[in-house]
């Protein structure tokens, strides 16, 4: 808990000396380097004007002084200008924040006049929406467009513009229509789709290979037992920090979603069924999530329960895991020319538990508009402009982010940049909603209690069995609804 409100903290404290400061993390943009000559005036003008109070001694002495009548001047001209400035706060997992940073300088381009800063947040989704709140509580104009998880339209709608007012009816029918209808609350648009997520299982073609294996593993059952074989055979050839499966155990956001995935895969339901029954106390769940714990430290490093995708994904990148569990954007930069392992994996579906199929959880990014922005007209054009056909298919091919327009899985660029998005087309379409519609505006509340609920489980402190009957009371009193089976 400490942690968390420390690093929400210093995620606002972050973003608040960006924009008071001058913007400095993201030096790679021209458009930085016009925000950071900006408020760079200011500290000069403040001191240059104390003195000014101060005895004339003082002032005769500085040259300093001949610019103090200055900035009055300066000041007095800036109003005049048409000039406006837009702050997208976006991701930074992977290359998130580059591609964002590149797609505000081609907004820019086209209109002139507008200056987008991209500000860097937090990769944990709760300590992101921790700094989001901070914000909106303060019904504070310094953030114009936000990129949101897919899980927060039901939380978050109060803060958002309806984004069919500012030109989205006209291209909300080229997306996923789950995902319009997921961003739609009380009839208002309140996220454009901008990428769409699914958990996939990357396996290592050339140990599978090596290993005997024609394909990877169709259950859990198999993937442990291959885990295993390849991480006994890779450390008996000397590579003693190989492991055979990383994934997302820390006590956050992606732990609900490796946790449904068990879960939903297992029979054991969704937590909440999509008609607010609460059914996370069954045996699929209490069975799966056991099996899983039983990973930590076997197949998966103890370390995993600190995991996030960053984490999963360095051990991977380095060659030094036989399978992960990651989203699509892994895929890319599993191939650049820094990976150790280009060229040497593929993905697949997660593996099936007892339902006899594996289950992906639905994730993604939508950007939506604050309403307590001064500029929601321009905002609203630079959140189509991002979420447009031409800006998703650059994401496709440079960061294999799933566009949500449907046309793009059928555009042969895309496709040959990430084939995955046509052979798993189905596991994309198909992915498991987490309960955040049914839930809100608490879903927030139910993940945090189902992932620290299953983090005692994968720690050690608690059998599945018990720390389920709690939590089951624990959603009891948060929801009020029914209790019952999936
Ligand atoms: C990915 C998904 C998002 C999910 C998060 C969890 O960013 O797109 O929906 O909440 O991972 O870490």
């Amino acid at each position: 808990m400490l942690n968390r409100r420390v690093s929400i903290l210093l995620g606002v404290l972050v973003i608040l000396a960006m924009l008071f400061v001058a913007c400095g993390g993201n030096n790679a943009t021209p458009n930085n380097t016009t925000n950071v000559e900006e408020p760079a005036d200011e500290p000069v003008e403040e001191p240059v004007e104390e003195p000014v109070e101060e005895p004339t001694e003082e002032t005769a002495e500085e040259p300093a002084e001949e610019p103090a009548e200055e900035p009055t001047e300066e000041t007095a001209e800036e109003p005049s200008g048409e000039e406006i400035t837009l702050r997208v706060l976006a991701g930074n997992v992977g290359q998130e924040l580059l591609l964002t940073q590149q797609a505000a300088e081609r907004f820019m381009e086209q209109n002139p006049g507008i200056t987008v800063e991209v500000l860097d947040t937090p990769d944990f989704v709760q300590d992101r929406l921790g700094v989001y709140l901070q914000l909106f509580e303060a019904q504070s104009p310094e953030g114009d467009v936000f990129q949101i998880d897919v899980i927060w339209p039901g939380d978050l709608a109060e803060h958002f513009i309806d984004l069919n007012e500012y030109g989205a009816a006209d291209v909300a029918g080229d997306h996923f229509p789950a995902i319009i209808e997921n961003n739609t609350v009380d009839g208002r648009l309140v996220g454009m789709p901008w990428f769409t997520d699914a958990g996939l299982l990357y396996y290592r073609t050339d140990l599978l290979e090596k290993y005997g294996y024609d394909a990877p593993p169709a259950t859990w059952d198999e993937l442990e037992e291959m885990a295993m074989t390849i991480q006994e055979g890779e450390r008996a050839e000397g590579n003693e920090d190989f492991w055979g499966y990383v994934w997302q155990g820390n006590a956050y956001e992606g732990l609900t979603c490796d946790a449904l995935e068990w879960i939903a895969s297992n029979g054991g339901g969704t937590i909440v069924s999509p008609d607010g029954v609460i059914t996370i106390n069954n045996p699929a769940a209490v069975e799966i999530v056991d099996q899983a714990a039983g990973w930590v430290g076997t197949i998966s490093p103890p370390g995993v329960t600190g995991y996030g995708e960053e984490e999963a994904r360095a051990v991977w990148q380095a060659g030094n895991a036989a399978f992960m569990r990651n989203w699509p954007y892994a895929y890319s930069l599993g191939n650049a020319e820094d990976s150790a392992i280009a060229g040497m994996f593929d993905v697949a579906p997660l593996p099936a538990g007892a339902s006899g199929s594996g289950a992906a959880t639905l994730g993604g990014w939508q950007l939506a508009v604050s309403r307590y922005s001064e500029h929601p007209e321009e905002a609203a054009r630079l959140a189509l402009f991002m979420a447009s056909a031409e800006e998703q298919k650059i994401r496709a091919i440079e960061g294999s982010f799933n566009p949500t327009i449907m046309s793009l899985y059928e555009d042969p660029e895309v496709l040959e940049a990430s084939p995955f998005f046509g052979s798993l087309y189905d596991v994309f379409i198909n992915a498991v909603a987490r309960p955040s519609t049914v839930t809100a505006p608490q879903y927030n509340d139910v993940s945090t209690l189902f992932f620290n609920s299953v983090h005692s489980v994968l720690t050690g402190d608690a059998e599945a069995e018990d720390a389920f009957a709690e939590l089951e009371l624990d959603l009891q009193d948060l929801l009020g609804f029914e209790t019952g089976q999936p």
